[in-house]
């Protein structure tokens, strides 16, 4: 098998890219990073808090509700005071609001979880459901539907513009069979979810009510979050401190966007909300609305007056010692002093002495023998890519049970 010519093709392939990085031809300007709306200058609303406990707020949310620090009542953020630090919320709901960044929200988990005796009866158990319809909030595709325990499955059920139905199969014999980090279906499995769904809820059930497992597995757990954020253990089945933790450190990652019309409607209407020197961008997630973004060279709150404002680039010294910068709306120059040449740019050829000699070539790029079989081969390899079989990722049994899944739907309202 590994004598294949392809194969080996494609391994000299792979060890000519790691053993020789093809040159950059082009040195991209080390931009500064861009700043987030958190960290603009104009976070919020003037006259509005910017804090609410540990998290700050930009405008278009804005803490208090109908304090008319936010663009609307669904981006009000409810500052409760009675716990320390203060714990903020959406709305007048019950989702705890973790971080608020330029495209997403992040809210506090909700864990289904299904508990039982030895002998089979359950001792607690919650379905959990949110529904987000009629705001501006919609689940993120970073999100992933996870199932953990050992005769546990459990349904997904969302709807958008179309509805949504998975479900997850997590099946153990016992202990030693659960491989600690991998999420594959022995005692957890994970399933993505789609953008753009406006609703979620989900319910446990489980084959021999944890009867035959229950000595190293109580419990069955159910919930979507941040797919970065969750990692399983082999012990995360005996800790009766699961469903606390999860909920504290696996957000519930939400898209958000202003209204449900693209960016060329909503700029005609007189409450388009991104000021000057912003540029509006299309929500991706299928629903519809946009959301403001500071044009290139400029920085601050795109949806505040007076928008964004210029960036002074020459504050980061982007020229040459012997250049000279001048700052212009949203962009810079680089001219260079009496006696030099050049584009003035650190990042270019900066300026170079009239009289000294040009200067020296920065690389040469080496032509050897991988690079030539590399480049003169590419093409024809890009067929024997393609011929490369991967099978199937190993699936995870989908199971459209659909009881009792509209109890205890949690209402954000
Ligand atoms: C908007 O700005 C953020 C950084 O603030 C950047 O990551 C993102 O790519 C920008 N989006 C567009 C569409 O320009
Ligand atoms: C367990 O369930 C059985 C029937 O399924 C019932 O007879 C029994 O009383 C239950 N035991 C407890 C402790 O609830
Ligand atoms: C979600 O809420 C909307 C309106 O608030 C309601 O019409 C809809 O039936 C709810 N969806 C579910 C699945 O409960
Ligand atoms: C989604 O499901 C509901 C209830 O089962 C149904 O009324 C509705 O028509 C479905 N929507 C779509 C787009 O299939
Ligand atoms: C599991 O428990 C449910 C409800 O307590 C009961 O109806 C069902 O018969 C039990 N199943 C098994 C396999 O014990
Ligand atoms: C989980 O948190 C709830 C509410 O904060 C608390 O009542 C409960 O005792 C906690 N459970 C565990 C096992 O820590």
């Amino acid at each position: 098998m590994l004598h294949h010519p392809a194969i080996l093709l494609l391994l000299h392939l792979l060890l000519a890219l790691a053993d020789h990085p093809p040159p950059s031809s082009t040195t991209v300007a080390a931009a500064p990073p861009r700043k987030s709306i958190s960290e603009a200058a104009n976070t919020a609303k003037p006259g509005c808090q910017t804090k609410c406990g540990d998290l700050t707020v930009p405008y278009p949310f804005g803490i208090g509700l109908n304090s008319g620090c936010s663009i609307g009542p669904w981006f009000d953020v409810n500052c409760d005071s009675s716990s320390s630090p203060h714990k903020p919320f959406i709305a007048t709901g019950n989702l705890e609001i973790v971080d608020i960044s330029d495209d997403q929200v992040r809210i506090k988990n909700w864990v289904a979880a299904r508990c039982y005796t030895e002998t089979g009866n359950i001792t607690r158990q919650n379905t959990i459901a949110i529904n987000f319809t009629g705001t501006p909030y919609s689940f993120s595709d970073s999100n992933r539907f996870t199932v953990v325990g050992c005769d546990d499955l459990a349904v997904i059920v969302g709807s958008s513009g179309r509805n949504f139905t998975s479900g997850c199969l997590s099946l153990c014999s016992q202990s030693s069979d659960i491989i600690d980090g991998f999420c594959t279906g022995i005692g957890c499995c994970q399933v993505p979810m789609p953008k753009g769904l406006k609703t979620f809820s989900s319910a446990l059930a489980s084959l021999n009510n944890h009867t035959r497992i229950h000595s190293f597995d109580p419990c069955g757990y159910a919930f979507i979050g941040d797919q970065e954020r969750f990692q399983f253990h082999t012990s995360d089945l005996q800790d009766t401190g699961f469903q606390n933790r999860t909920i504290q450190n696996v957000p519930i990652v939400i898209d958000w966007a202003i209204g449900n019309a693209n960016c060329d409607d909503a700029k005609k209407s007189a409450d388009f909300a991104c000021r000057e020197n912003s540029v509006c961008i299309g929500s991706d997630t299928g629903l519809g609305g946009y959301r403001c973004n500071c044009s290139e060279g400029y920085e601050g709150n795109p949806y505040l007056s007076p928008g964004c404002t210029d960036i002074n680039e020459c504050e980061s010294n982007p020229c040459d010692e012997h250049g000279i910068c001048t700052n212009t709306p949203g962009s810079y120059s680089c001219s260079c002093g009496d006696g030099y040449n050049g584009d003035g740019r650190k990042d270019g050829q900066g300026c170079i002495a009239v009289n000294s000699q040009f200067p020296v070539i920065k690389f040469s790029i080496e032509i050897t023998e991988e690079n030539e079989a590399l480049l003169g081969g590419q093409s024809g390899f890009a067929s024997d890519l393609y011929a490369i079989n991967v099978g199937p990722e190993s699936s995870t049994g989908i199971y459209p049970i659909r009881d009792n899944l509209d109890d205890h739907m949690i209402n954000p309202r």
